[in-house]
């Protein structure tokens, strides 16, 4: 008989693969865009090459800043490196650290490039049929007049030419197409096939943690096309689920891409989360936001929060979900690598948003001390895809893991 999983054969790398899955396992739906060979190749190696960047080539800018950007810091100034912005400029010298990141930043360029062509050469067709999906649909709320405001219109998010937001023609969905497709380059397959393990992992915590919380309005904040959103929706089939963003292409996306893959208790609606006035105080049991507070300004950030004191309903929650905070604990060498994405990523409020106070944010919004709750949350892994992954393998390429969560008990 032959052994079906043959043992890794010694100094053969392609028999020790630890790299991101092939793109082709992704999850198809009614707008996903459709993709050639070459395109889906030219995914796999930027995925790969992302894989690359971050398990193999930052621990040698680790070794390099503890070999010698750390000492040649300590023989000029006669004191080691004292915050995260020193580490930062004592870095930028450094040929390894150089490497890394004009590479991490090119494959950054070219996964936007990609991602955004290959929906570009397909608009039509994809907006056709976003409109067979959502046309005259209650649930797709789009307000003509809303204005997009400036901390977001003067930033190409991650190098995404036209951020969310930008409509190329009525009826267009191509950012949130080339969002949804070919975010497989940077997540390399970790949040499943659907994009929606950070989601998953929102729902387990709650589970387990407040198991008798059932919700019947639930509000995401920035939700953009659902990716984070839909496990809600799924989990607490009787709730209806309200998405707010501010991009008409994400929405209209998100909600065929919602009724395509069979979940409909959920619409989307086009208002910035700085002004929820039409809705009335308290009307949700749950407001949530995922990866979102990192894009706003010092004011929309206040703003926001305060919409949520005022949204939730006694008795409910506030759960935002984001990478860690710059904790005392944290070294410098990865605040510094963090921080990447606020230099060289199109992330200008990233830096700052790790470093506040966020429980002193909280209570500023109105919210008590005494209700405001930490929690750290790991994506769901994937078993079709990663059959052999432990429960914490979901990290975000060798870095510590994953999300955390901080929230009120309203
Ligand atoms: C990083 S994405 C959020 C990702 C999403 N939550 C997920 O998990 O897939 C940020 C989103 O926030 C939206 N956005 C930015 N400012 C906003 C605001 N003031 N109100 C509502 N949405 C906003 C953007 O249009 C974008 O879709």
């Amino acid at each position: 008989m032959t052994d079906p999983s043959p043992a890794p054969v010694p100094n053969d790398p392609a028999s020790q693969y630890d790299g991101p899955p092939d793109y082709r396992v992704i999850g198809r739906h009614a707008v996903f865009p459709s993709t050639s060979h070459d395109e889906i190749e030219r995914i796999n190696y930027l995925a790969q090459m992302n894989r690359h960047l971050a398990a193999r080539v930052v621990p040698g800018v680790k070794a390099a800043y503890e070999k010698r950007v750390e000492p040649a810091f300590k023989a000029q100034h006669g004191r080691p490196i004292g915050h995260r912005h020193e580490a930062r400029k004592a870095l930028l010298a450094d040929p390894v650290f150089q490497t890394w990141s004009a590479l991490r930043r090119a494959t950054m360029e070219q996964r936007q490039q990609a991602g955004r062509w290959t929906a570009l050469l397909q608009r039509e067709e994809l907006a056709r049929k976003a409109a067979e999906l959502t046309e005259g649909d209650p649930r797709l709320e789009l307000d003509p007049t809303i204005k997009i405001p400036r901390y977001v219109s003067a930033v190409d998010h991650h190098c995404m030419p036209g951020s969310y937001h930008t409509e190329y023609f009525p009826g267009d969905v191509t950012n949130g197409a080339n969002y949804d497709h070919a975010g497989f380059v940077t997540t390399g397959g970790l949040l499943g096939k659907f994009t929606d393990g950070g989601g998953q992992a929102v729902v387990k915590w709650v589970k387990k943690n407040l198991p008798d919380f059932m919700p019947k309005k639930i509000l995401e904040i920035g939700g953009t096309v659902g990716h984070s959103s839909l496990p809600l929706a799924q989990a607490y089939p009787d709730a209806e689920l309200t998405i707010v963003d501010l991009g008409t292409p994400v929405l209209r996306y998100g909600l065929a891409r919602a009724k395509s893959l069979g979940v409909n208790n959920v619409r989307f609606v086009q208002a910035s989360g700085e002004d929820l006035s039409r809705f009335p105080d308290h009307s949700f049991d749950w407001v949530q936001t995922t990866m979102f507070l990192h894009e706003l300004s010092l004011p929309a950030l206040r703003n926001i929060l305060r919409e949520s004191r005022r949204l939730v309903k006694d008795g409910g929650i506030v759960l935002h979900v984001e990478q860690p905070q710059y904790t005392p604990d944290m070294s410098y060498f990865e605040q510094a690598m963090r921080d990447w994405d606020a230099f060289y990523n199109a992330e200008p409020f990233w830096s700052r948003l790790h470093e506040m106070d966020l429980d002193a944010e909280m209570e500023r919004a109105g919210f008590r001390k005494e209700s405001v709750i930490h929690g750290a949350v790991f994506g769901v892994v994937d078993r079709e895809l990663f059959p052999d992954a432990q429960e914490d393998d979901t990290e975000d390429y060798g870095r510590k893991a994953a999300w955390e969560v901080i929230g009120v008990m309203a």
